[in-house]
């Protein structure tokens, strides 16, 4: 199996949960992979500053995995939940997997080039594990929760700093709620949009 018949592209970012291990740390937060090009190393990601995984990578973490999933709880928990996350070891690298993946691809660190507010970060796949080849019919709810994590994230950045782009985010996270209520009566998936939205909103106290 190859990096590109997984999914992954020059042009399109794949949407991975990306598993960490600095000494007895382990840390686990959604990130966007790239293709690279078609010279060594074969994938990037850029990570924001202020999150654990920037800390873990600047400290020194020396290789991660790359968990793929479309499960949503499992992205959504990757934020708030870290503690519910189950991992099991990898085979070649020390950060862990997180159970029942769809596919791993475990990877060295090779290069931390640092921007401002950024770090981009070269990756060597070193392994790629598929656990499971499975064909699903399309639902609207997963990706909206996986799109209303992503306004959370960004409302984290624009709250302080742009007050217009932070309303038109809660507006988002408002809309994605309302697409997983009509599009699922599973209450997890309810729950963790209403969470979500109810997170959002704790990030602007009354009469601020
Ligand atoms: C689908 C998805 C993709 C994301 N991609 C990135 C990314 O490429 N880079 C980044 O810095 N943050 C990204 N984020 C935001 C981080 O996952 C989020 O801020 C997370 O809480 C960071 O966790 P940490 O502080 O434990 O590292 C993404 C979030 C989601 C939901």
């Amino acid at each position: 199996m190859d990096l590109e018949k997984l999914g992954f592209s020059r042009m399109t970012y794949s949407e991975v949960i990306l598993t960490i291990r600095l000494k007895e740390t382990v840390n686990a937060a959604p990130m966007g992979i790239l293709l690279n090009d078609d010279e060594e190393p074969r994938l990037k990601v850029r990570v924001y500053e202020s999150q654990r995984t920037y800390e873990m990578i600047l400290n020194g973490a020396g290789d991660c995995v790359l968990n793929i999933t479309d499960d949503p709880l499992l992205f959504y928990n990757a934020i708030f939940r870290k503690d519910e996350i189950s991992y099991i070891p990898a085979e070649s690298v020390s950060s862990p997997r997180i159970c029942d993946c769809k596919a791993y691809v475990e990877c060295s660190i090779n290069e931390v080039v640092k921007h401002g507010g950024y770090v981009e970060v070269f990756l060597k796949p070193l392994l790629i594990n598929v656990t499971r080849r499975s064909v699903k019919t399309f639902n609207r709810a997963g990706p909206a929760i996986i799109e209303a994590l992503i306004c959370y994230s960004k409302l984290l950045y624009f709250k302080d700093a742009d007050m217009e782009e932070a309303e038109n985010l809660m507006k988002r996270i408002d809309i994605f709620r309302d697409i997983v209520y009509h599009s699922t009566k599973e209450e997890t998936l309810r729950k963790a949009a209403a969470r979500i939205l109810g997170k959002s909103k704790e990030l602007f106290p009354e009469g601020s």
